[in-house]
C-alpha cells in the first residue's frame, strides 16, 4: 500500500513538472569546495588588444587634434582642411601639393621637407582685405574646454609666386603664366581655435614669419578663458592678412595629455584603461598588423623617432595611420598603465590573402621580427636598444610572450605551419626566455594542423558571437584537453550594441568570462576586442567614424563612457583571487535557445538548452578574500543557495557588486554615459549556507572574507 502511494507520489510530481516546467523547479545551488586546493589562477588572465580601428588611435587615444596633419590622407583633396577668407574682396585658394609621388607637377616640386613629409598644403593669397588662412575640423570637432593650454607647432614658409623652375630640356608650358605675386612680408601669422562660423574666438596666439624660401617649424601655446563653455563646434585656423604663397607641413595641436608628455594620450582614456586592471596589452593587432597587402603589414621602423620621421602607413580599417602612435608609444602605453607587452610580429600573410613562403624568402621578415623584440627588450648596447633609448626609454620592457601573425587561418595556403616554425625556431634561438604564441589555434580550428617537430606552447583563439553563443559555450573550456597547448583568447566579444555594447552582451561578455575564469589554469590569457570606438557618425565633411559594431569605449572629441561591456571587464579584471574555488552546480535552471538560420543549415533541429545562471569563484590565498561571480541573464530575479564547503571562519558581512538593467537592451551612450554602472553594497548574513536573490539581468561579484 505504502509502496504504491510513493509510486502515485512520484508520478504526479513527474507530470507536475513535465506540465509546469520551471514552476516547480529547486533553487539552483552553488557548493564552493575549499577543502580541495583548486588550480592557480593565470596571473596574466585579463589584458586589453588593441589596434587602429574605428579611429582608435588618430581621432581617439593619440591627442593629436589635427586631423591630417602631413596631408597625406587623400591624394586628391586636403580632406579635414579648408580655406578661411573673411571679406568678398580677397583672392585666395588651397592646393593639395606633390601628392603623387612619381608624377610631380613643376609647380609642386622642391616643397619636401623629407622623404617622409614630401606632400604640404599651399596657400595662395593673390588679394588680401581682412584675413585669409586654412582651417581644420579635427577629428569630428576640435574639444574646447575652459582655462585650458594647447600646444600647437607646423612648419610653414612663404614666398611670392613666379614661373616655376624649369630644366632647360624640359618643355615650355602651354598654358599662359600665372601672375607673379609679389614676394611675401615676413610679419605675423595668427593661430586659433574658433567656432566653425569663425564668430568666437576661444583661443588665439601668433607667430612672426620669417622672411625665407625655407621652410621653418614654429611652436606656440594658446590658452581658453575661464568662461569658456566645452564644445566640439571648433576649428584650428591658422591666417595671414599679407599676399603671397604660404606653405604648410605637419600641422600639429595637441591639449593636455597624461603625464604632459609631449606626442601624448588622452589623459581619461588612460585612466579607464589602467582602472581596469589588465596585465598585458596585445599589439599593433588584429588585422591593422598584417595590412591589405604584403607591404602594408605594420611598418614598425617608420613608426620610431620624432614626428618628422613618420610618414604615416595605409593602415587596414579603410582610412590612413598617422603613426603618431608608433611602437615607442605602444610601449609607453603599457608602461601607463602597467601593462607588459604582448607584441605580435608581422608573421608573412596579408589581409589580400598573399603570403610569403617560408625559406629564404621569408626570413627578411624573420629578421624583422627579431630586430622589433630587440627594440623592446635589447639593452642600449644592442642596435635597436640603443634606438629605443634615443626615443626616450633606455630601461628594456618586460617581454614574455610573442605572437606570430594574426588569424592565420584564413590564409587558405596552409603555409603558416611552415612560416610559425621558422618563426619560432629563430625567436627560440636568440630569445630563450620568450613564448612564442601560434595564431591558429587547433583547438578552434581541428583541421589546420600546427605540427612542427613540437606543439606551440600557446595558441590565439578568436570568438566574437552574440550573447545566446556566449551563453551556451560558456562552459566550452570545463572539457578542454589539459595536456594540449595553453590558450590565449587574444579577441573576443559578445556582439550586441552599437558602437558599443549594450547590457546583454555585457551578460554574454560575464558569461563567457565565468567559464574562462573556472579554467584559468588553461587560459593563461585573453582579452576583448575591439577596445575603442569614437562615436561619431557621418558629416558633411568627414565619414562615419567606426568600421566595427559593438566595442567597450566609446567617445568623442570631448568626453568617454564605457559601456556595460566595460564595467564587466572592470569588475572581473578588479577582483579575482590566485586560486580556483572549484564549484559544483545543481538546479541550474535552463532556457531555449532560439534557433539559428546557421543551425537550420547545421541540421539542429530541436531548440538546445542553456543555462540562465553562470558562476565562478576565485581565492586570494593570503588573504582570504573570495571572489564569487554570478551572472542572472534572465529578467526574472533568481533565488540561489551558496554554499560555502571546508571553511571555519566566515565573516558574515561582505560586499556586493552589481551590474544590472532593467532590458537587456539598456546601454550607456555619450549622451547618457552612466546609465548602467556597478553599485556597490555591504550585505551581511554570510554563512556556510546562505541564499540571495540575484536581480534580474545581473552580474553580480560577492566578496567574501574567509579562513580555514
Ligand atoms: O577586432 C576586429 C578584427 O577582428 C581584428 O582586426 C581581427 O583580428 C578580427 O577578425
Amino acid at each position: 500500500m505504502k509502496k504504491n502511494t510513493l509510486k502515485t507520489g512520484i508520478l504526479v510530481w513527474s507530470i507536475c513538472c513535465l506540465i509546469t516546467g520551471n514552476a516547480i523547479a529547486q533553487t539552483p545551488t552553488l557548493n564552493l569546495d575549499f577543502t580541495r586546493s583548486g588550480a592557480s589562477v593565470s596571473p596574466m588572465l585579463y589584458g586589453l588588444m588593441t589596434e587602429e580601428i574605428n579611429h582608435a588611435y588618430d581621432g581617439g587615444l593619440y591627442a593629436e587634434l589635427i586631423r591630417n596633419r602631413i596631408f597625406k590622407d587623400n591624394k586628391t583633396t586636403p580632406e579635414a582642411w579648408s580655406l578661411v577668407k573673411d571679406g568678398s574682396v580677397s583672392s585666395a585658394a588651397i592646393k593639395l601639393m606633390a601628392t603623387e609621388e612619381e608624377n610631380i607637377p613643376y609647380d609642386e616640386r622642391r616643397h619636401a621637407i623629407n622623404g617622409a613629409l614630401q606632400t604640404c598644403l599651399r596657400l595662395t593669397v593673390e588679394k588680401v582685405a581682412g584675413r585669409v588662412g586654412i582651417a581644420n575640423e579635427g577629428y569630428w570637432g576640435i574639444p574646447v574646454k575652459p582655462s585650458t593650454t594647447y600646444n600647437t607647432s607646423f612648419y610653414i614658409k612663404g614666398t611670392g609666386r613666379t614661373e616655376p623652375f624649369r630644366w632647360p630640356w624640359e618643355p615650355k608650358p602651354t598654358t599662359p603664366p600665372l601672375p607673379d605675386i609679389e614676394d611675401n612680408a615676413a610679419g605675423p601669422i595668427t593661430v586659433s581655435i574658433e567656432s566653425n562660423d569663425g564668430k568666437t574666438v576661444f583661443a588665439s596666439g601668433t607667430i612672426n614669419l620669417a622672411k625665407s624660401i625655407f621652410w621653418k617649424k614654429y611652436a606656440l601655446t594658446l590658452t581658453t578663458k575661464a568662461d569658456v563653455k566645452p564644445t566640439t563646434d571648433a576649428r584650428f585656423v591658422i591666417t595671414t592678412d599679407r599676399v603671397g604663397e604660404y606653405y604648410f607641413n605637419l600641422v600639429s595641436l595637441f591639449p593636455p595629455t597624461y603625464n604632459n608628455k609631449t606626442n601624448g594620450f588622452r589623459p581619461e582614456l588612460i585612466k579607464m584603461m589602467a582602472d581596469m586592471n589588465p596585465k598585458f596589452l596585445r599589439f599593433p593587432g588584429g588585422n591593422y598588423l598584417q595590412g591589405p597587402l604584403i607591404t602594408d603589414a605594420f611598418p614598425w621602423k617608420t613608426t620610431l623617432g620624432p614626428l618628422e620621421q613618420r610618414p604615416g602607413h595605409k593602415g587596414s580599417w579603410g582610412y590612413r595611420a598617422s603613426d603618431g602612435l608608433g611602437l615607442p608609444e605602444f610601449l609607453q602605453w603599457c608602461e601607463d598603465i602597467g601593462a607588459e607587452p604582448l607584441l605580435a610580429v608581422y608573421g608573412g600573410y596579408s589581409l589580400s590573402g598573399d603570403h610569403i613562403d617560408a625559406g629564404p624568402l621569408l626570413q627578411p621578415y624573420v629578421e624583422d621580427a627579431l630586430e622589433e623584440i630587440e627594440y623592446v627588450m635589447g639593452d642600449v648596447n644592442t642596435y635597436w636598444g640603443a634606438k629605443r633609448a634615443a626615443d626616450g626609454h633606455p630601461v628594456p620592457f618586460k617581454l614574455t610572450y610573442i605572437e606570430v601573425g594574426n588569424e592565420d587561418w584564413f590564409d587558405r595556403s596552409n603555409s603558416y605551419d611552415e612560416r610559425f616554425k621558422q618563426f619560432r625556431a629563430a625567436i627560440e634561438a636568440k630569445y630563450p626566455q620568450l613564448h612564442v604564441i601560434s595564431s591558429i589555434a587547433e583547438t578552434q580550428y581541428p583541421d589546420l594542423k600546427i605540427t612542427g617537430n613540437k606543439k606551440p606552447e600557446v595558441v590565439d583563439e578568436h570568438y566574437y558571437r552574440d550573447s545566446w553563443e556566449m551563453w551556451q559555450n560558456a562552459s566550452q573550456y570545463d572539457a578542454y584537453d589539459r595536456n594540449g597547448p595553453k590558450i590565449f583568447v587574444g579577441e573576443w566579444a559578445t556582439r550586441e550594441g552599437a558602437p558599443t555594447t549594450n547590457l546583454n552582451a555585457a551578460l554574454g561578455d560575464a558569461a563567457w568570462m565565468t567559464g574562462m575564469e573556472r579554467n584559468s589554469d588553461l587560459i593563461i590569457m585573453s582579452c576583448y576586442a575591439p577596445l575603442f570606438v569614437n562615436v561619431n557618425t557621418s558629416t558633411a565633411t568627414a565619414p562615419k567614424a567606426w568600421q566595427w559594431d559593438s566595442d567597450l569605449i566609446g567617445y568623442n572629441a570631448l568626453n568617454s563612457y564605457g559601456s556595460p561591456s566595460y564595467y564587466v571587464q572592470k569588475l572581473f579584471g578588479n577582483l579575482l583571487g590566485d586560486k580556483i574555488v572549484p564549484i559544483t552546480a545543481n538546479h541550474i535552471p535552463t532556457q531555449p535557445k532560439p534557433l539559428t538560420k546557421r543551425d537550420s543549415a547545421n541540421g539542429i533541429k530541436a531548440a538546445p538548452q542553456v543555462p540562465t545562471i553562470f558562476y565562478s569563484a576565485t581565492m586570494d590565498k593570503k588573504s582570504g578574500t573570495v571572489y564569487l561571480k554570478l551572472v542572472n541573464t534572465t529578467g526574472k530575479k533568481q533565488l540561489v543557495n551558496i554554499n560555502l564547503n571546508g571553511v571555519a571562519i566566515i565573516s558574515p558581512q561582505a560586499t556586493l557588486l552589481v551590474i544590472k538593467g532593467s532590458k537587456p537592451e539598456d546601454t550607456n551612450t555619450i549622451m547618457e554615459p552612466e546609465k548602467i554602472v556597478p553599485a556597490s553594497s555591504a550585505i551581511s548574513g554570510v554563512a556556510s549556507k546562505f541564499k540571495r536573490t540575484l536581480e534580474p539581468y545581473s552580474v553580480s561579484v560577492f566578496q567574501m572574507q574567509v579562513s580555514k
